[in-house]
């Protein structure tokens, strides 16, 4: 046996209960992981308090670890393998694999779904890359089609193609909530597609406290406005002028941050920006608004498989997103996706602590619910800022 987080859907929690270790059938196309570490994300906290999973179903997306067992007919990787990636957990109401336990098996397609960890990064930093960075290369590559500096079935590399625009020569990439997660990652693959040419112009919007961390590399901002401040739609439309933003990734994606974006946006071809909570959840304003700019995007398209949320809302699994995973994830493993991981903060405790400490800091969803954990006092639940929660299985 072994242990999982294992979500009871009545009671709106999940806890850590004892389940069978799977077991490999070397007639199928199948891969058992040991995993080491794994990595939160605010959807994991969200579909366990509001779940759409049935009881039983193991919680949880990002992980990494080690092969420990694979079927004969998978050449491309080995036992001993460190590799990470990310599956659906219990993100949705059909029957998906989660992450967090301590064996996960892969079948079918998903094999080929996990990258190979570089050995200058450890696994728990790796823990945190899979489903950020992916989220983060759909909304700049595939959705609104900055140049990608990978190549993927059917598309072909198009960095050195990668034009300038405008009058002054530069493009402009805006980033709203640049310290999030996806925010750190979505700058460092849109300074990788410019190929590090210069002429890109990327506007950061976060915290003054982090405006020095972004100005470095990898992330490497041109410019930085405070979100708080008010008119900071307004600063971004003087500094753009005319030209206007030409691309824009909302990491936020709630209240008025689609309409303030849009507000900023330049004219066509490019003037798109990528969203990453669906109108549907209402997580932001679209009254009054033309939200044919705004295209939104889940990770989970990426898997190969329809997902169905059962609120009438499923996503149809497509053949060219599942490529653009696999030609991002074997980027990530050539060692030519030089891809920082992001700050993480280890978390004490191991799968135990998950729900009473990880979720308490994630909360519901939405980023101005995050506020139940005033009481808490130790230094681990601090609120999270430009960081990626980590646990260790073996804690
Ligand atoms: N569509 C998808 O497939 C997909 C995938 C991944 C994530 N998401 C969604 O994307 C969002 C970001 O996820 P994440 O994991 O990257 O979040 P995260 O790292 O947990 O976000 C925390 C950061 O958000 C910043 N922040 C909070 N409120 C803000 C605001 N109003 N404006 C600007 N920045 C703000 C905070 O900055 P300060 O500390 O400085 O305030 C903090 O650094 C979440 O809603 C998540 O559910 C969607």
């Amino acid at each position: 046996m072994m242990k999982g987080l294992i979500l009871n859907a009545e009671a709106k929690t999940a806890s850590v209960q004892a389940i069978p270790i799977p077991k490999l059938d070397n007639g199928k196309r199948q891969l058992l992981i040991r995993i080491e570490a794994i990595a939160l994300n605010p959807v994991d906290s969200l579909y366990v308090r509001n779940p759409i999973g049935e009881t039983g179903r193991t919680v949880g997306s990002d992980f990494a670890g080690v092969v420990v067992a694979i079927s004969p007919s998978q050449k491309h990787l080995q036992i001993g393998d460190r590799i990470a990636g990310l599956v659906q957990g219990s993100n949705s109401a059909n029957s998906r694999p989660g992450a967090f336990a301590e064996y996960l098996l892969l079948q079918d397609d998903d094999v080929d779904l996990v990258w190979k960890v570089p050995s200058w990064m450890t696994l728990e930093d790796a823990a945190g890359v899979s489903l950020c960075g992916l989220t983060a290369a759909q909304g700049a590559f595939y959705r609104l089609g900055i140049p990608a500096p990978f190549s993927w079935a059917g598309k072909s590399s198009s960095v050195a193609t990668a034009s300038a625009k405008g009058e002054d020569g530069t493009t402009t990439v805006l980033i709203y909530g640049a310290s999030t997660s996806l925010g750190l990652y979505a700058a460092q693959l849109v300074n990788l597609g410019f190929g590090g040419k210069r002429n890109l112009r990327l506007i950061g919007l976060a915290s003054k406290s982090k405006f020095e961390m972004l100005k470095k590399e990898p992330y490497h901002y041109t410019h930085l406005l405070d979100y708080h401040s008010p008119d900071w739609p307004s600063q971004v439309r003087e500094m753009v002028g005319e030209q206007g933003v030409d691309y824009a990734l909302d990491c936020i994606s709630e209240g008025d941050t689609v309409r303030n974006i849009l507000s900023t946006l330049g004219k066509e071809p490019h003037n798109k920006v990528a969203i990453f909570r669906s109108k549907q959840s209402r997580a932001w304003d679209s009254d009054g608004i033309d939200t044919s700019k705004a295209i939104y995007g889940a990770v989970w398209e990426g898997l190969g498989h329809d997902i169905v949320y059962g609120n009438g809302m499923n996503i149809r699994a497509t053949e060219e997103s599942r490529n653009f995973t696999v030609g991002f994830y074997n980027w990530l493993s050539s060692g030519r996706g030089k891809l920082e991981p992001n700050p993480i903060r280890l978390m004490p405790g191991g799968l135990e602590r998950i729900v009473p400490d990880g979720f308490a800091l994630l909360g519901g969803g939405r980023m101005e619910d995050r506020d139940g954990v005033r009481e808490r006092t130790e230094e681990w639940m601090r609120p999270v800022s430009a960081e990626k929660l980590v646990y260790k299985i073996s804690d």
